[in-house]
C-alpha cells in the first residue's frame, strides 16, 4: 500500500508531499497541529480536537482555512486512503507562504493545511502490566503552552532525554518545582490521601483532549478529583502516577527518575481509568458504524 498525504486540498503520494520553502511553519514554527487517535478507522474525540484546533488558530490569529465539516471529511478520507484501522491522524495548519519577515504578512495569504495518517502498533503489554519509567526535567518552554503549536523543540529535547535514559516520558517542572506536564502528555497523580490530581488548564500546559475526557470519566467512576498544581515532591511521594495523551491513552508510570512509585505496580485508579477510556472509545466506534 502506498501512503497518501493531504496537502492543501489534494491527496498526493506521501513521498512527494511537500510545502513551499517559505512556508511560515517551516521558517518560524508559525502553525498549529492536532493528533487524533484512530480506532477501527474512526477518529476519536473529533469534536474536542476540532474545538482545540479552532482555539489554537484563533490565538494565533490565523483564519480557519476551511469549515469544520471540511476538516472532518478530509480527516476521514486521509484515514481511508491510508487504510488506517488503529493509529493516528495528524492535522497541521500553518499561516502560509510569504517572503520571510518576522511580522505577520500584511497581504492576506492562504493557510497551508496538511494531513497524514498511519497505523500504530498496540502498546506492549508490559507497559500496561508493569508501568513505564518517567524522568523529570526543568520546563524550558515559552509562556503559551496552551496553544498546540508546531514549535516543539524543548519538547523534543525532553523526549530525547527520556529515550536516552530508558524512559517513556519526561515530566517537566517549573522554576518553583511545580509539575507542568509531560513532553507530549498531561501528568496525573493519586496522592497519598487517595485524591486524583491533575493541573488546571492555563498558559503553562496544553489542555489535553484526553485529559478533558478523563475528568468526565473520573466523575462517572465517583473518584475524588482535585484540579490543581502539584509539586515534584508530591510526584515522588504519590501512590500512583500516570500520563495521558491521544497516543498514550492512560499510561501508568511506576518509576520516576531513580525512585519506584509506591509498590512499583500500576495502581487501581490508573487501571480503572484506562479501562473506562477504552470503553469510551469502543462506544465512539460503535456509534460511528
Ligand atoms: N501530544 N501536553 C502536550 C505538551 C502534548 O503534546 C500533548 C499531546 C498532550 C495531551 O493532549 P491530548 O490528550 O489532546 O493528546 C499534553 C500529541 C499526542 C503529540 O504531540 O503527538
Amino acid at each position: 500500500m502506498s501512503r497518501v498525504a493531504y496537502v492543501n486540498g489534494r491527496y498526493v503520494p506521501h513521498r512527494q508531499a511537500s510545502v513551499h520553502v517559505e512556508d511560515r511553519g517551516y521558517q518560524f514554527a508559525d502553525g498549529i497541529y492536532e493528533v487524533c487517535t484512530v480506532r477501527d478507522g474512526v477518529p476519536m474525540e473529533e469534536k474536542g480536537h476540532l474545538d482545540r484546533l479552532e482555539r489554537s488558530l484563533r490565538e494565533m490569529r490565523i483564519d480557519m482555512p476551511m469549515s469544520r465539516a471540511a476538516f472532518s471529511l478530509a480527516m476521514r478520507e486521509t484515514i481511508r486512503r491510508n487504510l488506517v484501522t488503529n493509529g493516528i491522524v495528524y492535522l497541521q495548519v500553518t499561516r502560509g507562504v510569504s517572503p520571510r519577515d518576522h511580522a505577520f504578512p500584511t497581504k492576506k495569504i492562504r493557510p497551508a493545511v496538511v494531513m497524514t495518517a498511519r497505523n500504530a502498533k498496540a502498546h506492549p503489554a508490559a507497559w500496561i502490566e508493569d508501568g513505564v519509567k518517567a524522568i523529570t526535567m526543568p520546563d524550558i518552554r515559552w509562556g503559551r503552552c496552551d496553544i498546540k503549536t508546531v514549535g516543539l523543540l524543548p519538547n523534543c529535547f525532553a523526549k530525547q532525554a527520556a529515550r536516552e535514559n530508558g524512559a517513556y516520558e519526561t515530566i517537566l517542572y517549573d522554576d518553583k518545582g511545580v509539575v507542568t506536564e509531560g513532553s507530549s502528555s498531561n501528568a496525573w497523580i493519586v496522592t497519598e490521601a487517595g485524591a486524583l490530581v491533575t493541573r488546571a488548564p492555563s498558559n503553562e500546559i496544553l489542555n489535553g483532549v484526553t485529559r478533558l475526557e478523563l475528568i468526565k470519566l473520573a466523575a462517572a467512576e465517583g473518584l475524588k478529583f482535585e484540579e490543581r498544581s502539584f509539586t515534584l515532591d508530591e510526584l515522588r511521594r504519590a501512590r500512583e502516577v500516570f500520563v495521558t495523551s491521544a497516543s498514550s491513552f492512560v499510561m501508568p508510570v511506576t518509576q520516576v527518575d531513580d525512585k519506584t512509585v509506591a509498590n512499583g505496580k500500576p495502581g487501581a485508579v490508573a487501571s480503572k481509568l484506562r479501562a473506562a477510556l477504552m470503553a469510551h472509545m469502543d462506544a465512539q466506534v460503535a456509534a460511528a458504524k
